[in-house]
């Protein structure tokens, strides 16, 4: 029997329906139970595989995004260097190993990550070999100049979701349904506040449309805001999800790399919502710093130099490993692949110009 679903079960029975925030802040998080703190989920083996577990290219060309914007923040004899959800540490690895070409940013460099999974610190530590200060939370990291990076961190962020009805917006919640037992959602009887769903064009959508909220995401990018401009430096937050805030239900489980049903089998399962990059970026921005993008993923690293490090990777290489260079680029950048839905934002002190990877 499934642990984490009696304690929910147990909670909603005593508590009342529970937001959906709070169902995936257990499922994903819960100390014992919850998905990451016990596992490494990363991989043909795992669960699913993000862009650094593709190819070592992905983690070499922010390593040099971030060499790039430490010369153009006057090259700080100290500075942080964080990185938010690293999961295995692979996009660490590869990106100071591209750094090395600039010996003065890697001894610059104070390493912080922010990641609450006990399970995921021992792999990063593992693959990192370098001296590492961890933080539950970004509002931990030390007032330094800071470079920041987030790959599919924010989509594994707690979120609100709201359903239209003729009387207005009502929260969907998650409550144990009385025939099945089964955890199963249904709409809070009282309508919410207009002023809680994000966008007017969210607040146009039809009877029967989802909406969706992020409020842990929104005072992360707040406070990243507000950190880089108090501090100085730069972040780049590369996810899944609309440019712009549009209505749709994006919550999603997958597991052994295929979709199943959320609230079936808590703790067991990834659960993530699609970014909202609109709110996102206004929230950086009310923080204090400015924005660029969001590009799709495939432009940012094609304007990087993909092509170039694909090539140089394939010169001179066995048939197989050109293979696979070829293959990731395309798992990378193709518009049905990574390459479209993935999108790219930075965020910059307001003295910093555009970051690189950002020109139209
Ligand atoms: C989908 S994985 C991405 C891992 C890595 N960035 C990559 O691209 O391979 C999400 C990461 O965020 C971490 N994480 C999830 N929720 C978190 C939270 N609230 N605070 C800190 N880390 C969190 C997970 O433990 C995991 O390392």
């Amino acid at each position: 029997m499934n642990e984490l679903l009696q304690h929910i079960q147990a909670m909603i029975r005593t508590q009342g329906p529970i937001s959906l925030a709070t169902y995936m802040g257990l499922a994903l998080g819960h100390p014992k139970h919850g998905y990451y703190q016990s596992r490494d989920p990363f991989g043909a083996a795992g669960d699913f595989i993000t862009a650094p577990e593709i190819s070592q290219m992905f983690g070499e060309l922010i390593g040099l995004w971030c060499v790039q914007r430490w010369h153009d923040m006057g090259s700080p004899r100290a500075f942080m260097l964080c990185e938010l959800g690293p999961g295995r540490g692979t996009l660490m690895v590869d990106a100071l190993r591209a750094a090395r070409i600039a010996p003065d940013f890697v001894n610059a460099a104070q390493l912080h990550l922010v990641e609450t999974s006990r399970a995921l610190r021992e792999c990063q530590q593992a693959s990192i070999r370098r001296i590492i200060t961890w933080h539950d939370t970004v509002a931990d990291l030390p007032a330094l100049p800071a470079l920041i990076i987030a790959n599919e961190f924010f989509d594994a962020l707690p979120i609100r979701q709201f359903q239209r009805t003729s009387n207005g917006w009502h929260e969907r919640m998650v409550t144990v349904d009385p025939v099945t037992e089964q955890l199963c959602f249904a709409l809070s009887p009282v309508p919410v506040r207009e002023d809680q769903i994000p966008s007017a064009a969210i607040r146009a959508a039809p009877e029967g449309a989802i909406a969706e909220t992020c409020p842990a995401g929104q005072g992360i990018a707040a406070s990243l805001g507000a950190h880089l401009a108090a501090h100085g430096g730069a972040a780049l937050i590369i996810d899944y999800g609309p440019a712009m805030s549009a209505p749709g239900d994006s919550f999603q489980a997958v597991r052994g790399h295929g979709y199943c049903d959320p609230l079936q089998n808590p703790g067991f399962a990834d659960l993530t919502a699609h970014v909202d990059f609109q709110c996102l970026a206004q929230a950086g921005r009310d923080g204090g710093c400015h924005t660029d993008g969001p590009l799709s993923q495939g432009q940012f690293l094609l304007q990087l130099g993909l092509g170039a490090r694909a090539g140089r990777l394939s010169q001179n290489a066995p048939p197989d490993e050109q293979e696979a260079v070829t293959s990731a680029f395309h798992r990378l950048t193709a518009p049905h692949e990574m390459g479209k839905l993935f999108k790219v934002m930075a965020l910059r002190h307001p003295d910093l110009s555009l970051s690189p990877g950002f020109e139209v």
